[in-house]
């Protein structure tokens, strides 16, 4: 089976091919991401009416280089799989039409994909990892602990009540000038650095509920930023130090509450994926391993270009969808909002991130 994916929900523009052999192997023949990151950088942050623009203007070549790399023409394509939400209204609305008119042209089927729900399986896609599992899901837009327990199949067990971890490096990027996304750079002014000199909250540390807070740890860095002006190479890598240092903290913290509940719920081994841009962190990934070793459970994470926005993880949710027999047959429509746990409890605050 040949699956083409597309992905248009935030700032990158992507499309890939993915093979699934009968051994139930995955190919992954082409993954094509064309950012736009040096359209949003002077504004630090994604601004929707550029990036739809942007969606618009390269989706046609995107497309054709991914079918070209994979050495494919368009009529060996089995089905189409696109993502039709969560994200910015202009952008998946520009990757919907093109994928509807290109099935139609083509004649093949077209899937419907939620965009959490790729990261959520990305890790099957180089692992023979079983359901269920635990899924830290860090992305820019959302920040949750979920058991994903078949396709289609998540059980919310916490989400932010306020910003996403992702979302909280880019603005502290921000305010500290250092351009967009902030993730990667704030990673590395704090490399080799214990943060230990500045002291930041940990926001919900003694909540016993799985929820993250990252607004107040948020107004806390830029506190901290203002009263250490002008700032010098070894300020500014304190304060990201710090910053990072009570992140780990807080995801820590509530992973161990996870693993706990789940360990309770269900008696096979425990597997933790991180998933989304966030879990691209060596420094994140390094203190989850550590803490895997003593609270005895297994931790993978994909390869960075996996774990950032891609169209392989689209393609690989629409391979999941049909084996699985769990594809909806009705028309794709884009929603914005789209919680993989349509059951969870509406938690104040979190909105859309939810
Ligand atoms: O999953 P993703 O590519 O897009 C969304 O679905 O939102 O995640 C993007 C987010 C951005 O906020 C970016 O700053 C963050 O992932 N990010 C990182 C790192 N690389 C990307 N955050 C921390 N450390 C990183 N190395
Ligand atoms: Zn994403």
């Amino acid at each position: 089976m040949i699956v083409l994916g597309i992905e248009t929900s935030c700032d990158e523009t992507c499309s890939a091919v993915l093979e699934y052999s009968e051994n139930q192997q995955c190919n992954i023949l082409s993954n094509t991401v064309h950012s736009q990151i040096s359209e949003h950088t002077e504004y630090g942050g994604v601004v929707p009416e550029i990036a739809a623009r942007s969606h618009i203007n390269s989706i046609d070549l995107v497309i054709q280089k991914s079918i070209r790399d994979a050495n494919i023409n368009f009529s060996s394509l089995d089905a189409i799989a696109v993502t039709s939400g969560p994200g910015l209204k202009g952008g998946l609305l520009v990757g919907v039409t093109f994928a509807k008119t290109m099935a139609s042209i083509l004649k093949k089927p077209l899937l419907g994909i939620n965009h959490l729900e790729g990261h959520a399986l990305t890790i099957r896609i180089t692992e023979k990892i079983k359901f269920p599992y635990l899924l830290l899901l860090v992305t820019g837009g959302h920040t949750q602990l979920l058991i994903v327990k078949g396709v289609g199949h998540y059980e919310r067990l916490g989400t932010t009540i306020d910003d996403a971890l992702g979302e909280a490096y880019d603005k502290i990027a921000k305010s500290l000038n250092l351009g967009y996304p902030g993730g990667p750079i704030i990673e590395k002014l704090a490399e080799g650095n214990d943060g230990s000199t500045v002291s930041l909250p940990r926001p919900l540390h003694n909540s016993k509920e799985m929820n993250f807070s990252f607004s107040g740890l948020k107004t806390a860095v830029k506190r901290e930023i203002d009263s250490s002006l002008p700032l010098n190479d070894k300020s500014l890598s304190n304060i990201c130090a710090a910053f990072q240092a009570s992140v780990i903290d807080i995801l820590k913290n509530k992973l161990q509450m996870a693993v706990d509940y789940f360990k309770e719920k269900y008696s096979e081994d425990i597997n933790v994926v991180l998933a989304g841009g966030v879990a691209s962190n060596k420094t994140i990934f390094a203190a989850i391993s550590e803490l895997s070793l003593r609270k005895n459970f297994n931790v993978y994470v994909a390869p960075k270009e996996l774990c950032t926005d891609n169209a392989a993880m689209i393609a690989w949710a629409g391979i999941e969808r049909i084996n699985s027999g769990n594809h909806d047959p009705e028309r794709v429509n884009i929603r914005t909002r789209w919680p993989l746990d349509e059951n969870a409890v509406k938690v104040r605050g979190a909105g859309v991130k939810a």
